[in-house]
Parts: C-alpha cells; structure tokens; sequence
C-alpha cells in the first residue's frame, strides 16, 4: 500500500488527490466550527505568554499566578525568553528536516511497530490502529536513559545524534525548572524554604521532582506535515491529549497546531524561538483537575511543509499517578482513579487513534 510508506513519499510523487484512506467523516474534518462561526481567521488564539527570564528574577510570584492562570484556563502557554541558545533551537528543527528530506530507504530502516522501541519512525497517529489515516510523518526517539538509547539513535544525517542530544538535555533541564514552579504556583512549593532547607511539608513534592529528574521519561517526537493537495479533508493529527505531565512543543513558523478552547477549535499562532508548553494527562491528575490537559490537533496546508518538534515528559513509566494528597480537600474531593502506564497503553490499543480523551477513563 502506498500510503504505508507514509505522506512525504506521496507528497514526493505527485499526488493530487487525497486517497480514501485519509478521508475524514464530514463531521470530523478542520472545517467544521468554521462553517459553524464564521470565518477561521476570527479563532485565531493568542495564548499566555510566559516569559521564563521573567520567572527567574523578583516577578516570579506574579508569573507564577500568570503560570496557574493558563494551566487552569488554557491547559497552554508561550515560554518567551527560555534561554536555550537559538542555535540549538535551529539545528534541531534543522536536523529534523534533513532527517525527512533523506530517501525513504534511509527512513525505512527505522519503521516498527513495537511502541516501546527505542526509535520509531512511521506515518499518521498510530499506523497499525488507525482507520483513517492522519497526513503526518514521524520519528519518536526514547531519550532516557540516554547511553542506553543512543547507540539506536539514527546515525544519520551524520551530525543527528550530537544535535538531538544537545537539544535533548536542554529541554529536560527546562522541563526541571518548569515542574518546580508548577508545584509553587499549586502551592506546594515554596523556593525560599527549599533553599534555606527547612520546610518538611515539601518531601513529598520533592519526591515527584527526583522522580521526575532521575527516572522520569523524556520521548523526543519529530513530526513532519507535507504540503496536502486537499486539506480540508484531512487532519495532521486528531484530537487527543498528551499522556504525560508537560509538552514542550517546538514549531516552525508555519501554523497548524489548535486546541480546543470554549468549546472551539482555535490556531495557535507561531512565535518563532519560542515553545508552546502544554499539561499532560499526569500533571491534570496530579493537581486533581485544577491544571487542564486540553485536546489538541494539528491542520495541514497545501502551501507550506511543517515541521514540529515536541518532547515529552513524564514520569516512569513504571510509576503509578495519582493527585497530590495536599490538592485533595472537603471541597475538592479526589476526581481521579490512581493511573499506571500500562492502562494508559491498553487504553490506546482499544481506540482509534487517540480520539478520546483518556482523563475520562480515570475518573
Ligand atoms: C504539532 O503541533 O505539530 C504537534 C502537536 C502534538 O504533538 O500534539
Ligand atoms: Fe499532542
């Protein structure tokens, strides 16, 4: 079959028309709320913008309600001013292209169907699932524990393992010093205290930071969005929402990525150097569904190529989530069943695609 080879190969023949196989449901396809509310343009969204300088200096306290703010409201931010250097931004979207741009032969060689290899590469959202396919290429890297990974790492284009884990170790450290405010903006964190060493309170949520630091999974996923001759057909990738606790999403300058938003589908608009930071289902269950993780998809173009670069965080996939026993109240009892990975897979291996939203499961 043609489209198992997946939509870069098609895109690179000449197709004209999308095939039957990535045909949506009329009731499904990007179109439908603007049929419904006028014209796309108006759902543009400008999400909460953090600024991660800000947060680091005498501003924290209100950033950090700014922080609670979209976690709550949007379940989204902008990180402005994260202070990874701009060239291991660029070489990573870079790489990623060249990765695509290689013959499919050289891509190939990386297909698997076993979702816990260590390097995946495939087409749509979950190839051997999906009834109808989605208009995305991929290449999912483990990253932890890296020695271990790193020799299944694709070796080339012949600088990809050396930007990849550049780019890999910076945005853990980001994810690191994001988690810790999250915890102070749920209130279960107060830096002062850790610095001076004295709260006790703080164990447990120091505990979910080791976790999370020492053994937490880190999975890099590079995507690719080929130009589509007929784009209101079709999505990128369907609803779903990211299992684990946050996304850092890199985009290029194209857009494409919506979330839903008062009941609307809504575009994210680029902001170029910046990362689009989403709650996972973890961190929703963790701060017992005071931090939203938000469904989310992807459109595509017939114009313009897209490539995005999301690493995701979580904690061990050995590890069971449950809320933080100090968010659980009289008046916020516990909303959610404790969570392990592997009801998260079982869940994924009984629907098609990632169409629903796995929270509903755990409740
Ligand atoms: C994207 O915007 O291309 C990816 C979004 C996602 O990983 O859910
Ligand atoms: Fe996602």
């Amino acid at each position: 079959m043609l489209y198992q080879k997946g939509v870069k190969h098609m895109y690179d023949n000449g197709i004209e028309h999308v095939p039957s196989k990535y045909i949506l449901p009329a009731a499904e396809r990007p179109n439908v709320n603007s049929e419904k509310n006028g014209s796309p343009d108006e759902l543009n969204l400008n999400l909460p913008i953090i600024d991660f300088a800000e947060l680091q200096g005498p501003n924290r306290a209100q950033v950090l309600k700014s922080l609670a703010y979209a976690c709550e409201n949007y379940g989204f931010f902008q990180l402005v001013n994260h202070g990874i250097p701009e060239e291991i931004i660029s070489n990573m979207v870079n790489v990623s292209k060249r990765f695509f741009e290689m013959p499919f032969s050289e891509r190939e060689k990386y297909m698997s169907a076993d979702m816990s290899s260590p390097v995946r590469y495939g087409t749509s959202f979950n190839q051997t699932n999906d009834g109808v396919f989605c208009w995305r290429d991929f290449l999912k890297l483990v990253c932890h524990p890296l020695s271990d990974v790193l020799p299944h790492w694709p070796s080339s284009p012949f600088d990809f393992r050396q930007l990849v884990v550049s780019y890999a170790k910076e945005t853990k450290l980001l994810f690191m010093l994001l988690v810790e405010a999250i915890l102070e903006s749920l209130g279960l964190k107060n830096r002062e205290n850790k610095t001076e060493g004295v709260n006790d309170d703080d164990v447990d949520d120091d505990d979910i930071l080791k976790e999370l630091e020492d053994d937490g999974s880190q999975l890099m996923v590079m995507n690719c969005y080929p130009p589509c001759p007929q784009p209101d057909l079709t999505l990128g990738m369907p609803p779903h929402s990211d299992y684990g606790f946050l996304t850092l999403l890199l985009q290029d300058q194209v857009k494409g990525l919506q979330i839903q938003h008062q009941h609307n589908w809504v575009t994210v608009q680029p902001i170029p150097g910046s990362f689009v930071v989403n709650v996972g289902d973890h961190l929703e269950i963790f701060s017992n569904g005071r931090y939203k993780s938000v469904l989310h998809r992807v459109l595509v173009n017939s114009m313009n190529y897209r490539i995005s670069v999301a690493s995701l965080h979580s904690l061990p996939f050995t590890s069971t989530v449950r809320p933080s026993d100090k968010l659980i109240t009289d008046t916020n009892p516990r909303r959610y069943k404790d969570t392990d990975f592997a009801s998260f897979l079982d869940y994924i291996k009984s629907c098609d695609s990632k169409k629903k939203n796995f929270l509903e499961s755990r409740k």
